[in-house]
């Protein structure tokens, strides 16, 4: 019964704006990616590691993973247009046995040690997928051409995060279906059960150079 994880470093980094796709933007000393990659090696729960690069970019993955001494990453494969594809050719390279897959966004470098156990436990509860979720503190509004056309009930909304976790077989006929911005949406869309366990602040998603800034501080 092996834990897989993908971990998905293919996209450009357009909203940060550098002259280099974002998993190979400076974090301290070292490329973002280091930082989700040590942690999802170092984390114990993990069998097996795809990095999903992006194109141009697979030789210094495999640099960078030799040089962390990461010894769980077997595979490193181009990504795809969009992050469902870039999913889609990193679950390929996932053997048949594998039990559960764990996808994680290189964009979140800070993992927390103890998340992918909750994640696992929530599976082991019977659930088909486990993501992590944090409650909305900023009231919600839709808004359309300018003007609020309504406010939601915050009530039984979370914002989520990755890793988010699957039941290997379930997340592949998941995505078999089409695009999505997560991966648990496409579970849901096939009827899988997808239960929220406790998220973390500082898993936040480096998008604008403010985020990186506060990533960084954060590893200070
Ligand atoms: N991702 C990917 N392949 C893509 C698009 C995104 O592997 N075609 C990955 C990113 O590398 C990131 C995660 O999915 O780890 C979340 O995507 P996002 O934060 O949007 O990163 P980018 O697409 O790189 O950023 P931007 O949208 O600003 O270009
Ligand atoms: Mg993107």
């Amino acid at each position: 019964m092996s834990t897989w994880a993908v971990l998905v470093a293919a996209g450009r980094g357009e909203r940060l704006g550098e002259d280099r796709p974002k998993a190979f933007v400076g974090l301290g000393e070292l490329p973002l990616l280091a930082e989700p990659l040590r942690r999802l090696d170092e984390c114990e729960w993990v069998d097996h590691l795809v990095v999903v690069a992006p194109a141009e970019w697979e030789e210094p993955v495999i640099l960078l993973a030799e040089e962390l001494g990461a010894s769980k990453a077997g595979a490193c494969v181009t990504g795809g247009e969009t992050r469902t594809e870039s999913v889609r050719l990193g679950v390929a390279e996932v053997p048949e046995d594998a039990a559960v897959i764990l996808v994680h966004d290189a964009a979140r470098p800070l993992l927390p040690a103890g998340l992918v156990k909750r994640l696992l436990e929530a599976l082991g509860a019977g659930f088909d997928g486990a993501v992590p979720a944090l409650p909305l503190a900023d009231t919600v509004k839709r808004v359309r051409d300018g003007v609020v056309a309504e406010t939601l009930d915050r009530d039984g909304l979370v914002a989520v995060q990755t890793p988010q976790a699957f039941l290997a077989p379930v997340l592949r006929r998941a995505l078999e279906r089409g695009e999505g911005t997560d991966c648990a949406s496409l579970v849901e869309a096939t009827g899988g059960r997808v239960t929220t366990v406790e998220g973390d602040a500082r898993l936040l998603k480096v998008t604008t150079p403010a985020d990186l800034e506060l990533v960084a501080s954060w590893l200070r």
